[in-house]
């Protein structure tokens, strides 16, 4: 099973909050390709995966426009039927970052996406519309880790049940 990651990231926070995900996501039998925005991207191999996981920083309480300019006008990569999923980074708790990844998760469903964030059912770490990480908090941003680390686990045992 193929699974990717495509995130844009200026400062590199996103980008390691992408790789901590990869590193739950990577057991057999599954293939896990991360994608920044910034690169090209592997049209084929996204169009074979069965679920895509969107990360973002967050902008003015909202996701940043290149992943919002990405689901806009991409029409290459067919996103419909597959699994979906959203994080995001940011500097603080009331910064917005629940916003962020609602506005992904919102186009995700438009695009017939099955939305999933593993659910605070699952219990702790408690994850509720997506992990984030907020790096100008204490030690926030390290201590986060472990946790996008599950939802990566979270959402391959997912995608093995459906798919
Ligand atoms: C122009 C701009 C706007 C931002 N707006 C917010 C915001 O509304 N809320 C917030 O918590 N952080 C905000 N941030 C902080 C970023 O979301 C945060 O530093 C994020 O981790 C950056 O990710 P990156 O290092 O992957 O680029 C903003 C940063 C910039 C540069």
């Amino acid at each position: 099973m193929k699974l990717a990651i495509i995130y844009y990231s200026h400062g590199g926070h996103t980008k390691k909050m992408a790789e901590c995900i990869a590193q739950g996501m990577s057991v057999s039998p599954v293939e896990v390709r991360l994608f920044s925005l910034d690169e090209e991207l592997d049209v084929a191999y996204l169009n074979d995966c069965a679920g895509i996981i969107f990360g973002t920083p967050t902008y003015l309480a909202t996701a940043h426009w290149r992943v919002l300019e990405w689901l806009t006008t991409n029409h290459s990569v067919k996103l419909a039927g597959k699994l979906g999923g959203c994080f995001a980074t940011a500097h603080y708790a009331q910064g917005g970052s629940d916003s962020a990844i609602m506005s992904l998760a919102g186009i995700l469903l438009t695009k017939g996406m099955l939305v999933y964030s593993g659910g605070s059912a699952l219990g702790k770490p408690f994850i509720h519309h997506g992990p984030v990480a907020l790096d100008a908090v204490g030690n926030h941003f390290e201590e986060a880790q472990e946790m996008f680390t599950i939802f990566g686990e979270r959402f391959v045992e997912k995608a093995l049940e459906l798919f």
